[in-house]
């Protein structure tokens, strides 16, 4: 078969909802996008585990606190099947976790800010994991079968998180005037990352057109950010929340018009300059390096060998 021979089947087998599979012939360009994609993704899983994680000794109750563990653990347990389908395509996790932690490869935007109060881990819990499911649901009907697999599994858990999230807003919206305002508070600070979270417009969007074509991206940027618009904004206001951008609002056919966002910002988030980037990198560093004497364990390598 020529190259041309093989690419055609290849998409035959995409427009008829085939899943490729690990050993399959694929175009080079297919694999680095999705090696990029789902590395990309693992990393914010597991740097989405530190900003929750610094809560866990100050939840309110041991309930919180026991519902919180186990979410974080979930995160971490999500970073795990990433790589892992990452891996399929050739390249290992220990070179994935070295271009993290050396900052050469991205991770969400979002997990690059600070969490303050209790409420930020209702709105992390409630509106990212609501924006991650979003992203998830979609890209889990796409075309590689791996990534697709370890996502359908990943947005059960989400499903959870997004109630734990709920309820924490709920129970703080029941409580004092101060509680109110702690909500209140941290969705403002959150809006903006979020608005962001879906990436930049389809114009601007460098991947999309290469995603879409072999059936990965299932909707594009614009697309999955309205869709979270339109179900999470009515939700807000339901609750008699406000969103920090006063253009923000609903026309007749449903759409949500909103103010752009500060793109540069964006920008110098995900390329190391995001408020606690530094500090979480670090943090990473510190427990990989930590945690080197249980790699060796599993191994099979003498752990007093570790430096
Ligand atoms: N945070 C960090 N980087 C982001 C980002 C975000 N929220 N959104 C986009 N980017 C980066 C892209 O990775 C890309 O950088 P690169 O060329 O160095 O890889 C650049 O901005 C341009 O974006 P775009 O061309 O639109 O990338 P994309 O087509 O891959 O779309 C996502 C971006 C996030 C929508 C897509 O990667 C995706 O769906 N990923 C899987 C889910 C995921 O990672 N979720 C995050 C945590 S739950």
């Amino acid at each position: 078969m020529t190259e041309q021979e093989r690419l055609e089947e290849f998409e035959a087998r995409i427009a008829q909802g085939d899943k490729i599979e690990p050993g399959d012939w694929m175009p080079d360009l297919y694999r680095k996008q999705l090696i990029r994609l789902i590395h990309q993704h693992a990393n914010s899983e597991i740097m989405g585990a530190l900003p929750e994680g610094t809560w866990i000794p100050y939840a309110p109750t041991f309930k919180r606190k026991l519902a919180l563990m186990a979410k974080v653990q979930d995160e971490v347990g999500h970073a795990q099947l990433l790589y892992r389908a990452a891996e399929t395509l050739g390249k290992s996790r220990e070179a994935m976790v070295e271009e993290l932690l050396s900052g050469q490869s991205k991770y969400s935007n979002v997990f690059n800010y600070p969490c303050e109060t209790w409420a930020d881990i209702g709105i992390i819990g409630w509106l990212i994991d609501g924006a991650a499911i979003i992203n998830q649901t979609l890209m889990a009907e796409g075309s590689y079968g791996p990534y697709a697999r370890a996502l359908k599994r990943i947005c059960l858990e989400e499903a959870f998180h997004i109630k734990q999230g709920y309820d924490i807003i709920i129970t703080l919206m029941n409580g004092t005037p101060q509680q109110w305002a702690m909500v209140q508070d941290a969705l403002n600070r959150w809006w903006w990352p979020i608005i962001m979270f879906f990436g930049p417009h389809d114009k601007a969007s460098v991947h999309t057109a290469t995603l879409q074509r072999w059936g990965v991206k299932p909707k594009t940027n614009d697309e999955q950010r309205q869709e979270f618009l339109r179900k999470f904004v009515p939700k807000i206001w339901e609750l008699g929340l406000t969103l920090p951008d006063p253009d923000l609002h609903i026309d007749e056919a449903g759409e949500v018009h909103f103010t752009d966002p500060d793109w540069a910002i964006f920008y110098a988030v995900i390329n190391g300059g995001g408020p606690m980037g530094p500090e979480r990198l670090a943090v990473r560093r510190l427990s990989y390096q930590e945690g080197a004497w249980v790699r060796r364990a599993l191994a099979g390598r003498p752990v007093a060998a570790v430096a």
